[in-house]
């Protein structure tokens, strides 16, 4: 496994047709098990570790992301990676953090990331962000296929979206959904868990509860008071706990199609997601 720092070393001919993971590093079971996914593609695997600023808002944890570069190759060196893409701010962004802003704020963004009203009103900045920075992974690392996790539902869609929407640029690339690993408990695996004092550990079961307990309700608005009152119980302050069209992230009356609850919530200065599927009922 090598470690590469200049783009130019991606256009290797070892890598090419790759099956591409892009991380912000902090790596757990999550990330392990979409790289365990991408090699079940027989094509070579890159994986990128990036902190990406211009996806965080001004007061969200840029500063104080973990970087645990160490640790994060040593949780990859065993799943047979080809190579650690780690760039830095300058090779991703040349023209500079605030052009690159301006970039992310003007792009425009597959209606999934704008209509919906849910991370999109939340974090005003962040989806554009993400695109800016997937774009540029996409264009420096040029795989066949991508891995993305369902733990960030509205980030697979937005990409699953801009990538359909632009295949002169992006050709074939094929966007590999993978599901969300959860700790024995339930509790969906995040680098930022490790944020979370020992004391909010329970509360912060709120959000599978949730959504175990939604699952089955027969309407949407049983689905969504189940929701609330489980994150209130457990003193969560709740952004949004509803349930959603599953391609469109849009408002839905009832469960004929497959739709997705979604829960953002807060427990002290830790901002935590999850979503899972909702039962079709017909
Ligand atoms: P990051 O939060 O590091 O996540 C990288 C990938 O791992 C994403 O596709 C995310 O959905 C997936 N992932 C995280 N936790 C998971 C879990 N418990 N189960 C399954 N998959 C999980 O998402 C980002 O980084 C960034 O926004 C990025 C796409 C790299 C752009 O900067």
């Amino acid at each position: 496994m090598r470690i590469v720092d200049d783009p130019k070393d991606l256009s290797a001919p070892d890598l090419c047709g790759c099956s591409f993971v892009p991380t912000m590093g902090a790596l757990h079971e999550g990330h392990g098990s979409l790289v365990q996914r991408a090699s079940a593609s027989g094509r070579p695997i890159v994986v990128s570790i990036f902190v990406n600023p211009t996806q965080f808002g001004p007061s969200e944890d840029y500063a104080r992301y973990p970087r645990t570069l160490d640790s994060d190759c040593a949780l990859l060196a065993p799943l047979g990676v080809a190579a650690v893409f780690v760039p830095s701010v300058e090779a991703i962004y040349p023209r500079g953090l605030d052009a690159a802003r301006e970039e992310a704020a003007a792009l425009p963004l597959p209606e999934v990331a704008v209509r919906p009203q849910l991370e999109d009103a939340c974090r005003p900045t962040h989806f554009g962000g993400v695109a800016l920075v997937v774009g540029r992974l996409f264009d420096l690392v040029r795989p066949a296929r991508a891995y993305f996790g369902e733990k960030d539902y509205q980030q697979l869609r937005l990409i699953e979206d801009m990538v359909t929407a632009d295949r002169d640029r992006f050709g074939a690339l094929e966007i590999v959904p993978c599901p969300t690993i959860r700790e024995r408990d339930g509790l969906a695996m995040s680098s930022r868990n490790r944020y979370l004092a020992p004391e909010h550990r329970d509360a912060a079961l709120a959000l599978s509860r949730a959504l175990q307990i939604a699952h089955s309700a027969q309407r949407v608005a049983t689905a969504e008071r189940l929701m609330r009152d489980t994150l209130d119980a457990h003193g969560l302050e709740t952004e949004y706990a509803v349930v959603r069209d599953a391609r469109t992230l849009m408002p839905v009356t009832g469960f004929e199609r497959p739709t997705r609850a979604l829960i953002a919530a807060r427990l002290g200065s830790t901002r935590l997601i999850d979503n899972a599927p909702m039962t079709v009922w017909r």
